[in-house]
């Protein structure tokens, strides 16, 4: 029970963009990459809830290119520009992290729901990508030492913002009507 509260507390606080321990404000390329973490989780929790093969493939398709997205920011923009003030091997792990989970991502594309594995290759990625949100996150991961480096991370926030915007319009696929 007590866990439980604990993680709720930290998913809104993270959501709010508020760090528990200091109570000052993430900078906005921080609170922007959080935001992608806590809803592409919130779609996860979701998907286990479903039943209906259409509802499935609608969803993970909103999984698959939010990931898609994220990834291409944090490759673009958060990580070459945060290497020298996090470590090297960190971001090395993350980039590798990124190549397994789009791998995932390109078997799950190939198949259908219903086929034999959707389900459990759908929730392993969720376990991949949550391992992956924690190494970010964490006290001594890739954002709490980001926030302690150089970069100016409000000015940062900036370009990923109109990044993801391009990106998510490149990458939407278009609807057939
Ligand atoms: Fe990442
Ligand atoms: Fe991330």
């Amino acid at each position: 029970m007590a866990s439980t509260a604990k993680s709720a507390s930290a998913r809104s606080s993270a959501r709010s963009g508020r760090s528990r321990r200091t109570g000052r404000r993430d900078p906005l390329a921080i609170t922007l990459l959080k935001q992608d973490h806590r809803e592409v989780e919130g779609w996860f929790d979701e998907y286990e809830q479903l039943e209906a093969e259409g509802d499935k493939l609608a969803l993970f398709q909103k999984i698959a290119l939010a990931l898609k997205v994220h990834t291409r920011l944090e490759e673009e923009i958060f990580y070459p520009e945060e290497r020298g003030d996090v470590e090297e091997d960190m971001l090395d792990e993350a980039y590798v992290e990124h190549d397994g989970a789009k791998k995932l991502i390109a078997e799950i594309e190939a198949m259908r729901p219903g086929d034999e594995f959707y389900d459990a290759k759908v929730k392993v990625l969720g376990e991949y990508i949550k391992h992956h949100v924690k190494e970010e996150e964490q006290p001594g991961g890739i954002f709490p030492q980001a926030k302690k480096g150089g970069e100016d991370l409000d000015a940062m926030g900036e370009r990923i913002k109109a990044r993801k915007a391009e990106l998510m319009a490149e990458m939407t696929p278009a609807k057939a009507n």
